[in-house]
C-alpha cells in the first residue's frame, strides 16, 4: 500500500478524518506535528515561540525526508504548511482536504476544546492573517494534490469512506 499524505489548512479536520481511516483500513498512522513534538520534546506552540517558524519548517523538512525513506503502508497526517515539501509526492498519494475558510473557522469554534485548539496553533492567533494565509495556500494545495476532497458539512466518517474509494 502506498502511503496517503493528508494535507490541508489548520482545523479542516485532517486528524478526525485520519482517525476514521485507521478504523476502516489497515493503514498505520503518523502525524507530522506529533513527530516534531516528540523529536523536540516540546509542543509546536513552544517551538514557534522559543525557536521561530523557520526552525519549525526545518524540522518539517527533516520529517519529510525521513518519511520518504522509511515509511510505507501509512496514513500521514500533516501540519497545514507541510505541503510545501519538495518530496511530497515521493512520500505518497497526496490528498487535499478542503473547505471554505469560514467553515473551517466555524468548525474550530464549535469544537468543545475550541480555546485549546486555537491556542495551540500560533498561525491562527491573528484571524485576518490566517484568512490571508488560507487564500495564499489554496491554489498551492490544489496544485500539489493528487486527489481533493471537499469536507464541508460532511462527517469525518463520510470523508474517510470517500477518500478510501478514491485512493
Ligand atoms: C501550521 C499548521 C499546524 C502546525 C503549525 C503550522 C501551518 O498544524 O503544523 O502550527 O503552517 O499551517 P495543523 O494544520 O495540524 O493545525
Amino acid at each position: 500500500m502506498k502511503n496517503i499524505v493528508l494535507i490541508g489548512f489548520m482545523g479542516v479536520g485532517k486528524g478526525s478524518v485520519a482517525r476514521e481511516i485507521i478504523k476502516l483500513s489497515d493503514y498505520m498512522s503518523v502525524d507530522t506535528d506529533d513527530l516534531i513534538e516528540s523529536m523536540e520534546n516540546r509542543v509546536i506552540k513552544k517551538i514557534f515561540e522559543q525557536s521561530g517558524e523557520a526552525y519549525f519548517r526545518n524540522l518539517e523538512k527533516r520529517v519529510s525526508l525521513w518519511l520518504g525513506q522509511n515509511v510505507t503502508n501509512t496514513l500521514i497526517s500533516t501540519g497545514g504548511g507541510f505541503y510545501k515539501q519538495d518530496n511530497l509526492k515521493e512520500i505518497g498519494i497526496v490528498v487535499f482536504l478542503n473547505s471554505p475558510f469560514e467553515k473551517i473557522l466555524k468548525r474550530i469554534k464549535n469544537h468543545p476544546n475550541a480555546v485549546k485548539k486555537l491556542k495551540k496553533r500560533p498561525l491562527l492567533k491573528d484571524l485576518k492573517k490566517a484568512k490571508e494565509l488560507y487564500y495564499e495556500r489554496l491554489p498551492q494545495y490544489t496544485a500539489v494534490a493528487d486527489i481533493t476532497i471537499d469536507v464541508t458539512d460532511k462527517s469525518a466518517l463520510d470523508c474517510a469512506k470517500e477518500l478510501l474509494l478514491k485512493v
